[in-house]
């Protein structure tokens, strides 16, 4: 479980998911995350929002296998691909990298002032064997589905973990 100080935010929390292209897994999270906060009545609380380390799809919507598992599950997927950007360190109280090379390349440019929460996707998941949400491009749709899973399984902790630190009933 990542280590994370206990504050309480004035305002809304905002997350930040991210991943390599911005275009399979950190939309895919976002749209669990914003469904599964929707249906804790919690969605007042939190914003959500996602961006690429790579700036190859740019202003694409999500993969179109993203848009499939998210659809089978009753989530839109809307989002158009963006890069991460060193302005997310003070726009987010949270950074949520889907492997260990987006946590690399995110951390590679955080300013060593800056506040933000920043820590892996599956340190929330108890079924994490090397701590990455697998990158599923290359992939098939059953790739896609297993992702699904494991962003179900971590954002369901991730906002047990959310409502903890910040007292949120
Ligand atoms: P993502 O997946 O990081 O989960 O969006 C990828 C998307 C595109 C590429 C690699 C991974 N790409 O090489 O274009």
């Amino acid at each position: 479980m990542a280590n994370l100080r206990k504050i309480v935010f004035c305002g809304m929390i905002k997350i930040l998911f991210v991943c390599l292209g911005n275009i399979c897994r950190s939309p895919l999270a976002e749209g669990i995350f914003t469904q599964q906060i929707e249906e804790q009545g919690l969605a007042h609380l939190f914003t959500a929002d996602s961006a690429g380390t790579a700036s190859y799809h740019i202003g694409n919507l999500a993969d179109k296998r993203s848009i499939s598992v998210a659809a089978q599950h009753h989530i839109k997927l809307t989002h158009r691909a963006r890069a991460f950007v060193s302005n997310d360190f003070q726009a987010f109280d949270y950074v949520v990298a889907m492997d260990k090379n987006n946590l690399y390349d995110i951390k590679k440019m955080m300013p060593l002032e800056a506040k933000t929460n920043v820590f892996l996707m599956r340190s929330f998941d108890h079924l994490a064997p090397d701590g990455n949400v697998p990158d599923p491009y290359y992939g098939e749709l059953k790739d896609f589905e297993e992702v699904y899973d494991i962003l179900a399984r971590s954002c369901a902790k991730f906002i047990k973990h959310l409502q903890s630190a910040h007292a949120i009933r």
